[in-house]
């Protein structure tokens, strides 16, 4: 098993993918990541559509290539979209009593553990908040109100490759020891 540091380090946005279909098990396996995700009182706000017929994932495609942006996605051969669904009883009550929101926490720990995952089975990953809600609706025929969370483009990198180096805070800069 690769070291879970490792993995995080490897994980990287992909924006250039090959023509290789994603095998259905693989996707399986990122919806049981993202499953066992942990979640305010277990509440588990999440529903995912996984796209991965040939007639409609391009049209997924289109619909995240919004406002002239993410024109990388045009030939991903999957893409896994996260509905957030209402919280029950427990998280709305603890929201009542300490003003938080969870579920954005909760949706955003499971789209991190699906994309390692898909790292550990060498599959590239892009997470998407920038898409055309209203046209995903239709096209996935989901009700009128359904709140989105983000898309995930999954795929197989172009070329496999050293992950680029991240761009991130210093560890002083975002953390410290009392
Ligand atoms: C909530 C969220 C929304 C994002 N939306 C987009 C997007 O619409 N298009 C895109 O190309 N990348 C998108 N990204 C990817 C980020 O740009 C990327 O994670 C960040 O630059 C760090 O790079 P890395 O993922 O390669 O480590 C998004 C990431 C997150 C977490």
């Amino acid at each position: 098993m690769a070291d879970f540091f490792e993995l995080v380090a490897q994980r990287e946005s992909c924006r250039k993918y090959s023509d290789r279909p994603v095998e259905r098990e693989k996707l399986v396996k990122l919806i049981e990541a993202a499953r066992l995700t942990p979640s305010a009182c277990n509440s588990q706000p999440w529903k995912f559509v996984v796209v991965d017929d040939p007639q409609i994932v391009p049209e997924v495609a289109k619909t995240v290539q919004h406002f002239g942006v993410n024109e990388y996605f045009a030939n991903v051969k999957s893409f896994i979209v996260i509905l957030e669904e209402h919280a029950t009883l427990m998280p709305k009550v603890a929201c009542f009593l300490d003003s938080q929101y969870w579920a954005k926490g909760d949706l955003g720990a499971a789209t991190y553990g699906l994309t390692l995952e898909a790292a550990s089975l060498g599959l590239g990953t892009c997470i998407i908040g920038l898409f055309d809600r209203p046209k995903l609706i239709q096209l996935l025929d989901l009700p009128k109100g359904q709140r989105f969370f983000l898309v995930v483009a999954v795929g197989y990198p172009e070329t496999e490759k050293e992950a680029r180096p991240k761009q991130r805070k210093s560890l002083e800069a975002i953390a410290r020891f009392v």
